[in-house]
């Protein structure tokens, strides 16, 4: 079965209550999803692990989750080739805090393009100052994903 990682960054579960909304989608479309907050560059390079959504949400200035954190670091240091992989991005940040919106899901998208993965779509990102429930737009952005990229396995 094909399989589909979730990687959740999040403070206070925003970005992880997104990922609980979009799996089913996803299982829909004939995908194992496995969800983690726990994520390691060893798993966005095993040959199952292909397609990677990331809900990722921005924390102090522009920085990312302290759960988030050890992984993004573990990038940076071991620079893994990331050729095979394909991802989808969802950011949540406010664009209250101006220069810094949503700054931790930018951060990543240019690290993880910089590591040769591709990026299917543009980013989504959700901005609290317009969007009380983040999964009120991505649910629906997961469905255009899905049916944009042909991602359907089932
Ligand atoms: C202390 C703090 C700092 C924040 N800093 C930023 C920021 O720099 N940029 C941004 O876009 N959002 C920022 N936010 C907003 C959060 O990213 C936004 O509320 C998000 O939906 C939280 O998601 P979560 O529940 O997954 O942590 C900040 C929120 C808090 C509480």
């Amino acid at each position: 079965m094909s399989q589909l990682t979730i990687v959740v960054g999040t403070m206070y579960g925003g970005a992880l209550d997104v990922a609980e909304q979009v799996m089913p989608l996803f299982e829909n479309a004939g995908y194992s999803v496995e969800i983690t907050e726990q994520a390691t560059p060893a798993m966005l390079t095993a040959q199952d692990t292909a397609l990677v959504l990331f809900c990722v949400s921005t924390t102090g200035s522009g920085d990312f989750p302290g759960n988030f954190v050890p992984f993004a670091r573990a990038l940076e240091e071991q620079s893994p080739s990331l050729d095979g992989l394909r991802y989808g991005l969802i950011a949540l940040g406010d664009s209250s805090y101006g220069e810094t919106f949503c700054g931790a899901g930018r951060t990543l998208d240019a690290l993880l393009e910089s590591l040769g993965a591709t990026r299917l779509g543009e980013r989504l990102e959700v901005d609290a100052m317009e969007t009380f429930m983040a999964d009120d737009a991505a649910v629906p952005w997961v469905e255009q994903w899905i049916e944009q990229h042909r991602l359907k396995v089932a």
